[in-house]
C-alpha cells in the first residue's frame, strides 16, 4: 500500500479524527452517566429518609413506635425495592430494621449500629459484613416534636449503576473499533470513487502526445478544482497544439522557400563551368561549389518531405496497389546502382500482396532502404529484398551482409541528421535523414518499421503494413514512376 498517497492520508486523517473524537465523546458519556445515576441514587436515598423523618417520625410520640414501624413497611416496603431502612433511637438500640431484600443484592445483617449522636447528616459507601454486594449509606439525625432523638438510615445496593455503566463500557468497548472500521472502508471506498475521475484524466494525458495534439481531456463536469485542472490541461494542450504546427508550418516553409534560390544557383553554376575560357583550377571550385550544391538541395528536399509529413500537408494518394509489384519494379530500377559496386541484389516477391497507400512515398521507403543496404555493403557484397504476408500485415524486408549498425546507435538511426559514422556517412552522400522519411511514410500509413543490427555481419530492416481490405472492384493501380533518386 502506498501510504504517501492521498488516498491513504486522507483516509488516516479522517480514521483518526473520527477514532478520537468517538474516544471523547464515549468518555463524556461514561462520566456524565455515572455521575448522574450517583447523584440520583443519593437524592432518592435523601428524600427517602426525610419523608420517613417529616411524615412518619415526627408524631411518634402520639402515634406510637408500631404505627411508625407499619408505616414505613407499609409505604416503602424495603425488602420488595431493595432498600435499607433503619431508625436508631437516641439511646441506641434499634426501632425498626429492614430485612434482606428479596433478590439478594445485600445482606443488611451485622451493619455496625452508628453513633447515637452523629453530628450532621452524611452519605458513605458501606461494605456489609455478609454478602459482596456494596451499599451506598445515607445516615440522617433526626429530633421528633417530643424531643426524642432518632438517627434515620437509608441504603441502596451500587450493583445496578455499577452494572449500566459496565454494559455502556463494554457496548463502547465493542461497537467504536467496529464503527471506526466500517468509516476506514467506507472513507476508503468513497476517495477512491472521488479519486476516479483523477485516474481518467492521468490515462487521456498519458495517451497525447505531438502526434495528436488535437485530441482533448475529458472535461470533468464537477464544478470543483477536478473540473479546473481538466479545463486548465486542455487549454494547455491547445496552446502546445498552435506552438507545433506553427513550427512544423515554419519548417515546411522555410525549406519551401529554400528550394528556389537552390534552384537558381545550381542552374548559374552549370553554366558558369560551361564557360571556355575558365581554366582548371577554377573549373575544380566551380565543380565542388556545384557539387555542395546539389548536396544541399537534397537535405532541403528531404527536410520539405518530412516536415509535410510532420504537419499532415502531405499529399497523400490512397489507392489499393499491389506490394510485390512495386518493390520488384524499383528493385529493377536500382540494380544499376548495385551493380556499380559490384553488389549482388537480389528480390524474391512471391505473391501478389494488395496494401492500400501512396504509391511515390512508399517506393521512396524502398528505395530509401535498398540505398542504405548498398550503401553500407562492401563491394563484392549481397542484398536481399522479400516482401511476405503476416496475419493481417504485409512485411517488406532489406537484408544486408554489410558493416552492421552498433548496438549503441540502434535506438537513434531513425534520428533526423543522425549517422553513425558522420565522416564516412558524409563522404558516400548520407544526410542523415533517409531513416527519418522511411519512419514518418510508416507511421502515415499506419506501419511499423523495425531493424536488426550486429555489427559488421548485417542488417536487417523490416516494415510491416495493414494489408487493403477486402476487393471492391477497383483494382490494382499501376501508376509507374521514374523518380528514383535515394532520399527525397
Ligand atoms: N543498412 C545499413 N547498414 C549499416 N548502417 C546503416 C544502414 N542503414 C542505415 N545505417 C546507418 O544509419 C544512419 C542513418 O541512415 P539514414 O538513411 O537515415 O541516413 P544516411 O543514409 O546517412 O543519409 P540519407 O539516407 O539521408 O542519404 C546512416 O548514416 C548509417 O550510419
Ligand atoms: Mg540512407
Amino acid at each position: 500500500m502506498n501510504t504517501g498517497s492521498i488516498r491513504f492520508r486522507l483516509t488516516v486523517w479522517y480514521a483518526g479524527l473520527l477514532a478520537a473524537l468517538l474516544a471523547l465523546f464515549g468518555a463524556s458519556m461514561y462520566f456524565g452517566l455515572a455521575s448522574y445515576l450517583e447523584w440520583s441514587l443519593k437524592d432518592s436515598l435523601v428524600k427517602q429518609a426525610q419523608q420517613i423523618a417529616v411524615s412518619h417520625l415526627a408524631d411518634v410520640g402520639m402515634t406510637g413506635e408500631d404505627y411508625v414501624v407499619g408505616e414505613i413497611e407499609e409505604h416503602y416496603a424495603p425488602q420488595i425495592n431493595s432498600r435499607f431502612v433503619r431508625v436508631t433511637r437516641g439511646d441506641g438500640s434499634v426501632m425498626y430494621v429492614s430485612g434482606t431484600p428479596e433478590d439478594g443484592s445485600f445482606d443488611p445483617t451485622g451493619l455496625p449500629v452508628p453513633p447515637t449522636a452523629p453530628v450532621e447528616a452524611s452519605i458513605r459507601e458501606v461494605h456489609p459484613p455478609r454478602g459482596d454486594g456494596e451499599l451506598l449509606l445515607y445516615t440522617m439525625p433526626f429530633v421528633a416534636r417530643d424531643s426524642s432523638r432518632f438517627v434515620i438510615e437509608t441504603g441502596a445496593p451500587y450493583d445496578p449503576v455499577e452494572s449500566v455503566l459496565r454494559g455502556l463500557l463494554l457496548t463502547l468497548g465493542l461497537g467504536m473499533p467496529v464503527v471506526v472500521v466500517l468509516s476506514i472502508g467506507g472513507g476508503y471506498f468513497v476517495m477512491r470513487r472521488a479519486l476516479v475521475p483523477v485516474d481518467d484524466l492521468t490515462q487521456s494525458a498519458e495517451r497525447i502526445t505531438s502526434r495528436n495534439l488535437n485530441e482533448r481531456l475529458p472535461v470533468v463536469k464537477t464544478g470543483d478544482e477536478l473540473e479546473r485542472l481538466s479545463i486548465a490541461l486542455n487549454s494547455m494542450v491547445a496552446r502546445l497544439d498552435a506552438a507545433f504546427t506553427h513550427i512544423r508550418r515554419f519548417s515546411a516553409d522555410a525549406s519551401h522557400e529554400l528550394r528556389t534560390p537552390l534552384t537558381v544557383l545550381r542552374g548559374e553554376l552549370e553554366e558558369l563551368a560551361q564557360q571556355p575560357m575558365l581554366n582548371e583550377e577554377s573549373r575544380e571550385r566551380i565543380g565542388s561549389a556545384l557539387e555542395e550544391t546539389e548536396r544541399l538541395a537534397k537535405i532541403v528536399e528531404s527536410l520539405l518531405v518530412i516536415s509535410r509529413l510532420d504537419a499532415g500537408e502531405a499529399r497523400m494518394e490512397r489507392t489499393r496497389l499491389d506490394l510485390a509489384e512495386l518493390t520488384a519494379t524499383t528493385v529493377e530500377q536500382l540494380r544499376l546502382l548495385a551493380e556499380d559496386k559490384n553488389i549482388e541484389l537480389f528480390c524474391q516477391t512471391p505473391e501478389s500482396i494488395e496494401i492500400e497507400g501512396d504509391r511515390a512515398r512508399l517506393k521512396q521507403v524502398i528505395v530509401n532502404l535498398i540505398d542504405n543496404a548498398v550503401k553500407y555493403t562492401p563491394p563484392g557484397g549481397k542484398v536481399e529484398v522479400r516482401v511476405t504476408r503476416e496475419n493481417d500485415n504485409a512485411a517488406l524486408e532489406v537484408r544486408d551482409f554489410g558493416i552492421g549498425i552498433p548496438s549503441e546507435a540502434l535506438s537513434h538511426i531513425f534520428e533526423r541528421f543522425y549517422r553513425v559514422d558522420k565522416a564516412r556517412s558524409r563522404a558516400i552522400g548520407g544526410t542523415g535523414l533517409g531513416l527519418a522519411i522511411v519512419k514518418s511514410i510508416c507511421g502515415a500509413h499506419g506501419g511499423k518499421v523495425e531493424v536488426e543490427s550486429v555489427e559488421s555481419e548485417g542488417s536487417r530492416f523490416r516494415i510491416r503494413l495493414p494489408l487493403a481490405a477486402e476487393k471492391t472492384g477497383s483494382g490494382v493501380n499501376s501508376r509507374t514512376e521514374d523518380d528514383t533518386r535515394p532520399a527525397v
